[in-house]
């Protein structure tokens, strides 16, 4: 086949709490292009609206121009721990995306592929809205769309695996069987990157650094990403914190003002496990993982994963199961964290839609969706999940 005959790449649009990740689909594992996923609207005083003066700046911005300008807008985010609450903002979301960020002409559109990704749990109706925003308001030619956490297998070159995705407004455990996913056993916990920083805040507060104002956030969130760390042992590490000089660190906020953080470093984090330090009744995602049988960048986290895993083995099944056995089970537990995972979504997405790109039957098809009606064009994707 010649170059002429293939399609143009597929768009391919991760929809996360905190960020889009969006790009054109390849077979190499190419990095997104990423953005904030929020829409910010100006703040405008009365006396400002009715002498016009207004006008001279946008009066919506969408993605990294809200976070810079926060003291000028107010700031949404159209997904809310992973399900889309606003589709107005999310459209807004959508168009910043395909017509900023890709640059991409309607005519282009209209002759280009969309896979776009969801969260487990996400909703049907929600599903359908997305791809009939697609259709309607874009013109894209082909739409799929697929659970994130199997794309994030894929781009491990896996087809079966227990998966914890935590971003930034969400985790999630989601057992992949031969690339299903099981929506019953899928678990979730409302507890993600965007509440880590909360808790870094609200611990440098007790110390006496008031970091909480607005636009302090993203400041914050920075320093979460450079200073944080999973302690493997939680005891131990705040005995260090507490005698010795061990995670003292020093950093310097972007207005200049020097911060020393101690055992906040891996107490933020630490709320993943232990959720109670926060005030939210659900078992940490270690346990979440080890029911299942089967914002995770931190330094340690995959570590602390592991020998939670064990020691709730020794705790629950050892002592009640004679047929237990700690060695086999400890060489049976595997955990990955590639060092790419943040990614991890949008490369899976990638590396599919590169490859289902002329395959016609992979898509549904604008055509599909006039003739047949959204849900039953829809059933093309629903092989993604066994109920
Ligand atoms: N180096 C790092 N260390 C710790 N956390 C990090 C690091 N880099 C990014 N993060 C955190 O990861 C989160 C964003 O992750 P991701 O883009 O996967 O989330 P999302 O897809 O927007 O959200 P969700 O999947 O929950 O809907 C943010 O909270 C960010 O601070
Ligand atoms: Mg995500």
């Amino acid at each position: 086949m010649s170059n002429e005959d293939n399609s143009p790449p597929p768009v391919v649009l991760d929809n996360g709490t905190g960020y889009v990740k969006c790009g054109f689909a390849s077979a190499e594992e190419s990095p997104p292009i990423v953005f904030p996923s929020c829409v910010g609207r100006r703040v405008v005083r009365f006396e400002e609206a009715l002498d016009n003066s207004s006008q001279n700046s946008s009066l919506t911005v969408v993605g990294q121009e809200c976070i810079d300008n926060r003291q000028n807008y107010e700031v949404s985010y159209p997904i809310k721990n992973g399900i889309v609450t606003s589709w107005q903002d999310m459209i807004l979301v959508w168009e910043h995306a395909i017509y900023d960020e890709l640059k991409l002409t309607r005519e282009e559109i209209g002759e280009r592929t969309i896979l776009l990704t969801e969260a487990p749990q996400n909703p049907i109706k929600n599903r359908e809205k997305m791809v009939e925003i697609m259709f309607t308001h874009f013109g894209f030619k082909g739409v799929f769309v697929h659970v994130q956490a199997v794309l994030t297998l894929y781009s491990q070159g896996l087809m079966t695996g227990l998966v914890l995705d935590s971003g930034d407004g969400v985790s999630h455990v989601v057992p992949v069987i031969d690339g299903f996913t099981k929506r019953q056993a899928t678990k979730r916990l409302d507890i993600a990157g965007r509440t880590v920083t909360e808790r870094l805040i609200e611990l440098l507060g007790r110390r006496g650094y008031a970091v909480g104002r607005t636009n302090d956030v993203d400041s914050i969130r920075e320093m979460k990403e450079s200073v944080c760390f999973v302690a493997k042992e939680r005891k131990r590490w705040l005995r260090l914190a507490r005698e010795t000089t061990a995670c003292a660190e020093s950093y310097e906020l972007p207005d200049g003002r020097r911060i020393k953080v101690e055992s906040e470093r891996f107490m933020a984090p630490e709320i993943m496990f232990e959720p109670s330090l926060v005030g939210v009744e659900s078992v940490g995602v270690s346990e979440l993982v080890f029911e299942c049988r089967g914002s995770t960048t931190f330094p340690g986290f995959g570590e602390r994963l592991k020998k939670d895993l064990i020691d709730l083995y020794k705790e629950r099944i050892l002592k009640s199961d004679p047929n237990a056995n700690v060695e086999k089970f400890v060489n049976r537990v595997n955990v990955e964290t590639p060092a790419d995972r943040k990614y991890s979504v949008f490369v899976g997405g990638s590396v599919l839609a590169n490859i289902m790109k002329d395959n016609d039957k992979f898509w549904v098809t604008r055509h599909e969706y006039e003739k047949l009606g959204i849900t039953k064009a829809l059933r093309k994707c629903e092989g993604t999940f066994h109920e």
